[in-house]
């Protein structure tokens, strides 16, 4: 059942995030009150240009792990939405301990409070939850929703961003089975799009980025690796559709889009549609996250369950994407993109 087109008072936690920013940005077009609360630790304020200036917004710099500041907002809000995270493999290969303190930290104030005031909750959770299931169980499969999970040593501290966005995901269901809470998780593929930045790991602005200085792009590994991508379009459609409907409580699902492609790939159609002429070049995994890294050599979601519930399904090519990606940088160079001739 549907209850899209209602005006509703959302909180995006997050909010000043890549994701977060333009989960806000939608919500106002729908008509929706936005709360956006962020600690600035990853956001940036830019990303929230076009939201400033709405009627409808309000922004609050805090730490969401911060109950005191958050108690009012989650007793006013009909729906909340927790994408506040230290976010990806890199950053958690760097800073575990922060990853996994600030995440847990954040699941603990949010969980209690939305658990008492009984907003719709949506978590943002991801693929690295599935761990190396697919390298290591072999195959072509997608990774359905129930699929199990397979994860490298304790000691290898890139896991330590799965593990906590396992636990998330644990409390949640939790909460919904135990408290009833209307609880829904999004298991987000690789999303990329404008506002997005590399410095945290992300591959594909780092690419954009290095491509459009006309610097070789650094690929860690063989560059064989394979990942499906989704546009942050797509990705924000797809929640939003999820959290219009009054069913999906205790559901889990995957929003994933684009065919596999691999680092290799994707490198060389970024130098093609940028117009780069400095090629690529190969960096040991060690160089960029120490002596104890292990990769995934292959992930791909399954998205039926998000097709049977909303019928959307996710078809752009990585060209389309990466066009579009390149078109909207903020510091296109390489003479504007062959003056456009993309
Ligand atoms: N980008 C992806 O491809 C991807 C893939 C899978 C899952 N996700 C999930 O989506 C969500 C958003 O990711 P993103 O890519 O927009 O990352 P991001 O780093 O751009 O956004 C995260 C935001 O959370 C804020 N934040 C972190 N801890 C906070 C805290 N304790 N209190 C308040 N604010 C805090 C940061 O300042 C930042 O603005 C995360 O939950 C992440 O795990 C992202």
């Amino acid at each position: 059942m549907s209850t899209i087109g209602k005006p509703a008072r959302c909180v995006v936690t997050g909010g000043a995030g890549f994701i977060g920013s333009h989960l806000v940005d939608a919500l106002l077009a729908d008509g929706n009150h936005v709360v956006a609360v962020d600690n600035m630790s990853t956001g940036s304020a830019t990303n929230l240009g076009n939201a400033r200036a709405h009627p409808n917004f309000d922004f609050v710099e805090a730490d969401v792990a911060d109950a005191v500041v958050m108690e009012p907002i989650v007793a006013a809000c009909d729906r909340f939405y927790h994408l506040a995270s230290y976010v990806g493999v890199k950053l958690a290969a760097m800073s575990s301990s922060q990853t996994i303190l600030n995440n847990l930290r954040a699941i603990d104030t949010v969980l209690a409070l939305v658990s008492r005031y009984k907003p719709r909750f949506l978590l943002t959770s991801t693929s690295e939850i599935y761990g190396k299931a697919l390298d290591v169980v072999g195959g072509s499969d997608a990774l359905a929703e129930d699929a199990d999970r397979v994860y490298g040593a304790t000691e290898i501290h890139r896991w330590s961003y799965a593990g906590v966005k396992a636990v998330e995901e644990f409390l949640t269901l939790a909460k919904h089975h135990e408290e009833g809470l209307d609880a829904v998780i999004v298991r987000l593929f690789n999303i990329i799009g404008p506002r997005q930045v590399g410095r945290h790991g992300p591959v594909v602005p780092r690419f954009v980025d290095q491509a459009l200085a006309n610097e070789p792009i650094t690929i860690y590994g063989t560059g064989e690796q394979r990942r499906c991508f989704t546009y942050i379009d797509d990705a924000i459609d797809a929640i939003t559709l999820l959290t219009g409907r009054d069913d999906t409580g205790g559901e889990v699902f995957n929003i994933g889009g684009c065919a596999p492609i691999s680092m290799r790939d994707v490198a060389e159609l970024v130098c093609e549609i940028s117009g780069s002429t400095a090629g690529v070049t190969y960096v040991p995994y060690e160089a960029a996250y120490g002596k104890k890294f292990e990769d995934v050599q292959y992930r791909m979601p399954d998205t039926s369950k998000l097709e049977s519930w909303t019928g959307f399904s996710i078809d752009r090519s990585m060209r389309d994407v990466l066009t579009a990606i390149i078109e909207q940088h903020p510091s296109r160079t390489i003479a504007q993109v062959r003056a456009s001739d993309v």
